[in-house]
This record gives C-alpha cells, sequence and structure tokens, in this order.
C-alpha cells in the first residue's frame, strides 16, 4: 500500500538525520516532561520527527499525527500515523547501535501498515495488515515453543522507579520459578516485538508503554502469527498501556505469571 511506502521513505530520512547525530555523539539531557533525570531526549529525536512529518505531510497532508516529541492530534482520526523517531534513546544517548525509528499507519482506529527500521545497522520490519511481516524481505514467523521452558522473555522497564520497578522485577523472578530459558532487556520496545515476531523471545511484557512505542511493533506481531493484549489480557488499545506480546502458544501461561503482578 502507499501508506507502506510513505513510512518507508519517512523512516530513511530519518535515519540519515539519526545516523549523523549518531556518529558525532549525541548529547542527552533530561526531558522536561519526563519522569526523571533518566528519561532522556537528543536533537536528533526532535529533527528526526519533523523530517519523518515532513515526508508524511508532503503525500498526506490533512492526515493526523501523533509523534512522541510534538505532534498530538486525536488518537480517534480516521487516518492516524503514530511515530517513534527514536525508539531506543538510552541506548542511542550511550552508543549502542540498537534503536529504531518506528512508525505505524492506522486506518478507523485498526492499524493498517508500520515500518521500524534500525538505521545503524540497516534493519527493516514491515508489517501490512492482512499481508503478513517481513524482516529485510524474509516472512518473519513467530516462535513455535509450547512451553515457558523453551523460550527467552523479553522484558522493558518503563521510566519508573517505584511499583513499577518492583513489579517487573518481581514477576521477572516468577518468570525464572518458571525455567525460562533467560530474560532480556535491550531497550528498545519496538525492535523487542520485532524479536517476538522473529520467534527470538517466546514473549516480550512491559508495565507501561505509550502508543508510539508499540504501533508498528505490534502489528509485526500479529502479522507474524503471535498475539498481543495488554498485560491483564484485555485488547490492546491506543493509549498508555501494559503489554504482553507472545507467540500465542505461551499467552495463556505468561499472562498467569505477570497479571498478578500488574500494578
Ligand atoms: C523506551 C524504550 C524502552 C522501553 C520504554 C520506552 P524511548 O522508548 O522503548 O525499551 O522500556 O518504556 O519508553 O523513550 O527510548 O522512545
Ligand atoms: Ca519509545
Ligand atoms: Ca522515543
Amino acid at each position: 500500500m502507499q501508506e507502506l511506502d510513505v513510512a518507508q521513505e519517512a523512516a530513511r530520512a530519518a535515519g540519515e538525520v539519526i545516523r549523523r547525530h549518531f556518529q558525532h555523539g549525541a548529547i542527552a539531557r533530561a526531558k522536561e516532561s519526563g519522569s526523571g533525570t533518566y528519561d532522556l531526549v537528543t536533537d536528533a529525536d526532535l529533527e528526526a520527527e519533523r523530517t519523518i512529518v515532513q515526508v508524511i505531510r508532503r503525500r498526506f497532508p490533512t492526515d493526523a499525527v501523533l509523534g512522541e516529541e510534538f505532534h498530538r492530534d486525536d488518537v480517534a482520526a480516521p487516518r492516524l500515523w503514530v511515530i517513534d523517531p527514536i525508539d531506543g534513546t538510552s541506548n542511542f544517548a550511550h552508543g549502542i547501535p540498537h534503536f529504531a525509528v518506528s512508525i505505524g499507519f492506522y486506518e478507523a482506529g485498526q492499524p493498517a501498515c508500520g515500518v521500524i527500521y534500525n538505521p545503524i545497522r540497516e534493519d527493516w520490519y514491515l508489517a501490512e495488515r492482512g499481508q503478513g511481516a517481513f524482516h529485510n524481505g524474509r516472512r518473519a514467523k513467530a516462535a513455535v515453543s509450547e512451553r515457558l521452558d523453551q523460550v527467552l522473555i523479553g522484558v522493558g522497564f518503563y521510566y519508573d522507579r517505584g511499583a513499577m520497578m518492583e513489579a517487573t522485577l518481581a514477576t521477572i523472578g516468577d518468570f525464572f520459578r518458571q525455567h525460562i530459558h533467560g530474560v532480556r532487556r535491550f531497550g528498545t520496545a519496538s525492535l523487542d516485538l520485532c524479536s517476538v515476531g522473529d520467534g527470538l523471545f517466546g514473549a516480550f511484557f512491559e508495565y507501561t508503554l505509550s502508543p508510539w512505542d508499540f504501533a508498528a511493533g505490534a502489528l509485526y506481531v500479529q502479522e507474524a502469527g503471535g498475539t498481543v493484549t495488554t498485560a491483564r489480557g484485555e485488547p490492546l488499545r491506543l493509549e498508555k498501556t501494559s503489554l504482553l506480546a507472545s507467540n500465542g502458544l505461551i499467552h495463556q501461561a505468561a499472562l498467569d505469571v505477570i497479571r498478578p503482578h500488574h500494578p
């Protein structure tokens, strides 16, 4: 679909901006609206979001945009772009090349297509509703594992050092007691979702995510045959929410571990 092409064009343009900043060493500062000194933003986040929106508006001038840094259109708009210019800013700011541009396109409240792009590794993750998910051109497929003791679990920590952090740590402990192969915290929710779609993680959870963190990645998981709900097992909505993504087969078993700790 045209929107997928435009999302790719926008991600590619943002990738150039991000690479330039990454090579010169990003200067990070605490976000003014953020949760603490560890909630970072850089000039690259701001410039990349402007670049993405410019590309989208050139082709679709009247579409609504929800972007992490400065776009807050109505999420109920019939055509909506949901943008995270750099997902994984802490990695970016510390020189770790594991971050991504994430762009999801929603039509009538439903995800229609999404792009997640790591501009350093030149990794492209594309999803289109009903058409599948593709990682660098290869069809993505969630893992076939049926039990928790056969999988790695991905986890994310929201910018919180209180109840949410404690709940996440307690859940990790319970997962280990289910004999999982291990826990991974890579620091980029959109790429964590791609890891579920690609079958690297059996499941991924986080107790708070924002729409731009998962708008594209949730579709990627579903198109790869996986399941995405809130961490309570409810349908996911485009709002600040908890999230559990899995290969589907272990979804209930994972829910049984994470739901009791839900803050
Ligand atoms: C963050 C990352 C991280 C997740 C946080 C997100 P940001 O996004 O996706 O993995 O744990 O909850 O906020 O701030 O780097 O765009
Ligand atoms: Ca993010
Ligand atoms: Ca971000």
